[in-house]
């Protein structure tokens, strides 16, 4: 079959990234979508059963971190447009064990950038209609002082502001975490190869994002299946931390956006004013479960369990990302009350999903779908 492009997309079997393949597979057919995974502990392919069989999508599993292997797909694939995701994600994880997300994140970028760099720069038209697209994480910044405890007014959208300050595209970078310092050390890594050797990228920093196919670590998902089995609601520290919500199919369309028509050698935040106390959306997250599976109102506060606070926890993030709308007119399409509804729907109607990864049952689906 003929291509018009052939996109590789890493991290593909991961949250985010399985939306983002859903999206370009259903949505360009006339692209073929190479998903590169190492499927680790967070890979998941039972997430992309619905496009798996398309005929414009293969799926191959490989470290980021194999340089020959990296340039051996650009070349047998004649990849012309990157669009990366892989990394390792969770901060909890990165307080335990650094390494892994030095050598993931920065050294897996470098590699990628350097197999791009090697094939692009080999053709005759070098870079022309190529593209690296790297997706980063607001955490890069460091944290926002919360100088209204209590919350104000906004007249950006109907929920609280927590601050004065937001992250813009011009904040100087602060990270604390190992693994905002990994994702830091990735981003200066891609913006070196644009001012270096002249390679077309774009760098984009996102809020934390919600919605299907989170790994059930990551606080929304571990705390609607921790309700369903009454387990403790573990709440690092006092609950007051703030984050800047986004639904993750907002994020993937936004990605779609910016590696079609953003600016070469540009970043773009990406959030949608949705900033939350953690105490407050666990409350939201009670409430919701609780309402579906047809308990009383108020049945599982008792969950709730203050624990330790996490290393280092910035205190709050939110994101300004009025640059993305003004240049290229995205704009989030839903109200955090229905996105958070529409999730917390999903997670009790797929509990198979879930039981699946507690269980560890989903490591063995690319043994039996690809190993035949
Ligand atoms: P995830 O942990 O759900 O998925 C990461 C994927 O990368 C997994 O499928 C994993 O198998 C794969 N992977 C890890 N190491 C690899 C390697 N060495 N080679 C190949 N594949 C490898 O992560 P996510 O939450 O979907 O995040 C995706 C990207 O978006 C990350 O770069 C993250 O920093 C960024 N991001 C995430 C959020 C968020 O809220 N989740 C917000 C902003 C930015
Ligand atoms: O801001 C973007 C980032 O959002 C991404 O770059 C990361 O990959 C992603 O994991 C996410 O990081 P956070 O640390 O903000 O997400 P997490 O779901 O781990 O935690 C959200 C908040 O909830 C945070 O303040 C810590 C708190 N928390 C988390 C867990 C897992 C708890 O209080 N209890 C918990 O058990």
């Amino acid at each position: 079959m003929n291509f018009t492009r052939n996109i590789l997309i890493t991290g593909g079997a991961g949250f985010i990234g399985s939306h983002v393949v859903r999206l370009f597979v259903n949505k360009y057919p006339e692209y073929h979508i190479i998903n590169l995974d190492k499927l680790t502990y967070a890979g998941n392919l039972t997430n992309l059963k619905d496009i798996e069989s398309q005929p414009n999508y293969t799926f191959v599993k490989a470290d980021i971190c194999d340089f020959d292997k990296m340039l051996e797909l650009f070349k047998q694939y004649r990849i012309d447009g990157v669009i990366h995701l892989a990394a390792e994600s969770h901060v909890d994880r990165s307080i335990k064990d650094p390494f892994t997300f030095a050598q993931t994140n920065v050294m897996g970028t470098l590699t990628l950038l350097q197999a791009a760099k090697i094939y692009w720069e080999s053709l005759s038209e070098g870079y022309g209609g190529k593209r690296f697209y790297h997706i980063s994480t607001d955490e890069v910044y460091g944290a926002l002082e919360l100088t209204h405890p209590e919350g104000i007014d906004s007249d950006i959208s109907a929920h609280e502001v927590y601050g004065n300050e937001f992250f813009k595209e011009t904040t100087k970078y602060n990270p604390h975490s190992p693994y905002s310092a990994s994702k830091a050390g990735s981003d200066h890594f891609v913006r070196a190869f644009h001012d270096t050797y002249g390679m077309p990228t774009v760098v984009t920093n996102c809020s934390n994002n919600y919605g299907p196919y989170q790994f059930p670590e990551k606080l929304i998902p571990l705390f609607i299946n921790n309700i369903r089995h009454r387990k403790p609601l573990p709440v690092y520290g006092k609950g007051e931390n703030v984050r800047d919500w986004l639904y993750v199919v907002d994020h993937a369309r936004a990605i779609d956006i910016i590696f079609h028509h953003g600016k070469i050698s540009s970043t773009y935040n990406i959030g949608g004013f949705n900033e939350w106390k953690n105490i407050d959306i666990v409350k939201v997250i009670i409430k919701t479960v609780d309402k579906l599976l047809g308990y009383p109102e108020g049945y599982s506060l008792d969950l709730i369990t203050y624990v330790t606070d996490r290393k280092g926890h910035d205190l709050r993030y939110a994101i300004d990302s009025t640059k993305l709308k003004r240049e290229l007119g995205w704009e989030p399409s839903l109200q955090f009350e229905e996105g958070i509804e529409e999730t917390v729907r999903w997670y009790l109607d797929n509990q198979e999903w879930m039981d699946n990864i507690t269980s560890r049952e989903y490591e063995k689906y690319y043994e039996e779908m690809y190993n035949r």
